[in-house]
C-alpha cells in the first residue's frame, strides 16, 4: 500500500507526531510518502494523488479548525473515493470543531475519513509567555499515536472495514467559527517582528512563510496576510523575532476555557475511530 502523509506545522508538533505515524506505518510495511504543505511555496503545485491508495492529514488546531489556508488547500484536491486520517496537534484549549468541520471538507473533495485523532502539544503562544502543555508531544502521546497508527491500517486495509463515527457537531455556527479566526491580532497576538534586533538577513523567515506575509527585509510581517502561526519566530536561526508579551492574557484564557494550569497540562490525546 501506498500512502500519502500530508501536514501543515508551524513549530513542529505536528510534524513530530506526523513521523511517528510515518514510522510505524513504515515499520508494518506501507509505503509512505510525505508531503510538508507548511511554506506557501509548498502549496503551489496541484498534488498527484493517483499513486496513492491511502492519505492521513495532519494540522494544528489553529482558532477552533484546520488552519485557514490548509481549510482552502484541501478545496483543491479530489480524492476520488479514497481512504483517509485525519490528526491534530492542539494548545490544551477547544479542539472538536476542528474534527467535524475538517472531516466535511474532505466529504465535499470525495474522501472516506475512516478516523481522527488529537494529540497535545505546547500551545505556540508559549513563545509570548503562555504556559500551556509546555513539555508535549510526549512518549505518552507518541505511544497514542502509534496505536493510532496501528487502527488507521487496519481500517485502510479493509481489516476493520468500518469509518469514522459521528462526531460531536459542537455548538458553534460557520459564522462564529470565521469570527473567532478574525480575533487573534485583536484579542492577545500581534505580528512577529524583529524590532532592531541583530539580523544577517538569511531571508529564513520569509521562505517559511505560510502566507507570504514576512519581509526579512523590514524584519516585520503584513497583519492582513499573518496568520500568527510564529514559523518565523521558531525557525529563526538567530532569535532576531519576537512577539508581544501575552503572559497578561495566561489567566483569562484558562478562566475563560473554565480550567486550571494542573487540568489543562494533564490532558490527553484522544482517537476517533
Ligand atoms: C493562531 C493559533 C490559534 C490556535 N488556536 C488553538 C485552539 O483553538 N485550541 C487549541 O487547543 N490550541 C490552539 N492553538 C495551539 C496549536 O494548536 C498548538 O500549539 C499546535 O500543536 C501547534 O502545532 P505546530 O507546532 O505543528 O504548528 C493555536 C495556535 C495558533 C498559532
Amino acid at each position: 500500500m501506498k500512502t500519502a502523509l500530508i501536514f501543515f506545522s508551524a513549530t513542529e508538533n505536528t510534524a513530530r507526531m506526523a513521523r511517528v505515524i510515518r514510522h510505524r506505518l513504515e515499520r508494518s510495511g506501507v509505503d509512505v510518502d510525505e508531503f510538508d504543505i507548511t511554506a506557501w511555496s509548498d502549496r503551489q503545485k496541484q498534488l498527484d494523488l493517483a499513486p496513492y491508495h491511502t492519505l492521513v492529514f495532519g494540522f494544528p488546531v489553529h482558532s477552533l479548525r484546520a488552519p485557514r489556508v490548509t481549510r482552502e488547500w484541501l478545496r483543491t484536491l479530489n480524492g476520488g473515493g479514497k481512504k483517509c486520517a485525519l490528526f491534530f496537534t492542539f494548545g490544551g484549549f477547544t479542539v472538536h470543531p476542528a474534527h467535524q468541520t475538517t472531516r466535511e471538507i474532505l466529504r465535499e473533495q470525495h474522501f472516506s475519513v475512516v478516523a481522527s485523532a488529537e494529540f497535545p502539544g505546547a500551545h505556540t503562544f508559549n513563545h509570548g509567555g503562555w504556559r500551556a502543555l509546555a513539555d508535549r508531544p510526549n512518549a505518552a502521546d507518541d505511544a497514542l499515536a502509534e496505536e493510532f497508527a496501528d487502527r488507521v491500517l487496519k481500517r485502510f486495509t479493509g481489516e476493520d472495514p468500518a469509518i469514522l463515527g459521528e462526531l460531536d457537531p459542537g455548538i458553534y455556527s460557520a459564522e462564529e467559527l470565521d469570527r473567532f479566526e478574525g480575533f487573534r491580532f485583536r484579542m492577545v497576538t500581534q505580528i512577529p517582528t524583529r524590532a532592531g534586533a541583530p539580523c544577517s538577513l538569511c531571508g529564513l523567515c520569509e521562505e517559511i512563510c505560510p502566507t507570504q506575509a514576512m519581509d526579512a527585509t523590514s524584519g516585520t510581517a503584513d497583519p492582513e496576510k499573518c496568520i500568527a502561526c510564529l514559523r518565523c519566530l521558531a525557525s529563526c536561526p538567530e532569535q532576531a523575532l519576537t512577539i508581544n508579551d501575552m503572559s497578561a492574557s495566561w489567566t483569562p484564557k484558562l478562566n475563560l476555557g473554565k480550567t486550571t494550569e494542573d487540568a489543562l497540562n494533564a490532558q490527553q490525546g484522544t482517537l476517533y475511530l
